[in-house]
């Protein structure tokens, strides 16, 4: 039987679709820090961090419905993390516990892995026990709790840091290695 899901780069007709299915997340829950919906043109200017090195925003459909979306964007801005990346994944209620999330952190990784990225990073409010172990069953690990570093719904939140390692290659040399790296003449 053919699959009715299919998992496609975002187009420009889904951008609605899109930005009510994380603006309904900002609103019911703890997934997105973000206080208050957001507009329009926020929500573009999103959508262009997260397509800033290339990489696509991906998106899951089952007929004309949009069920989801997964992307990548900068870490830090810093360009030292540049080979790092940070996760976002949101499904619309009525398609989560069904193994999406999954199948579209699964392509992400790998479009980020096809793309050189280093390290992918999932930051997440501790209280969002399906998303710590989504990223757990895709090879994500624990790497730090900053405890009480966001505040939503009248709280405050602790942040629970996931990494996984995309690949085993080595750092750049450093600039001007080779002034700096052997014996003076
Ligand atoms: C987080 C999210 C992407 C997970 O996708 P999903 O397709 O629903 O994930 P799954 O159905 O595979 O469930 C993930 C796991 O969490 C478990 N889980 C679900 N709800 C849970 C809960 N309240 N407490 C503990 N575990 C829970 C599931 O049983 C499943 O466990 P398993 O891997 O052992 O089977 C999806 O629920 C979602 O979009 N949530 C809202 C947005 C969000 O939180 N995004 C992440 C922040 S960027």
């Amino acid at each position: 039987m053919t699959d009715p899901v299919q998992i496609r780069p975002l187009a420009p007709g889904d951008l609605d679709a899109a930005r009510d299915i994380y603006n309904q997340a900002v609103e019911t829950s703890l997934a997105s820090w973000d206080l208050v919906p957001l507009s329009p043109a926020q929500w573009r200017d999103w959508l262009a961090q997260h397509s800033s090195g290339g990489q696509v925003v991906l998106v899951a459909t089952a007929g004309d419905e949009l069920l989801g979306f997964a992307a990548y964007g900068p870490f830090r801005s810093k360009a030292g993390f540049s080979d790092t990346v940070e996760d976002s994944i949101y499904l619309r209620p009525t398609a989560r516990g069904q193994g999406l999330g999954g199948r579209l952190l699964g392509q992400l990784t790998d479009q980020a892995a096809s793309r050189g990225v280093h390290v992918m990073v999932a930051a997440l409010a501790a209280e969002n026990l399906a998303s710590i172990r989504l990223h757990d069953r895709l090879g994500f690990q624990v790497s730090g709790r900053l405890p009480q570093v966001g505040q939503k719904f009248g709280r405050w939140l602790d942040l629970v840091l996931m990494t996984r390692r995309l690949d085993d290659r080595p750092p750049a040399a450093p600039l001007g290695a080779g002034a700096a790296a052997g014996p003076m003449p």
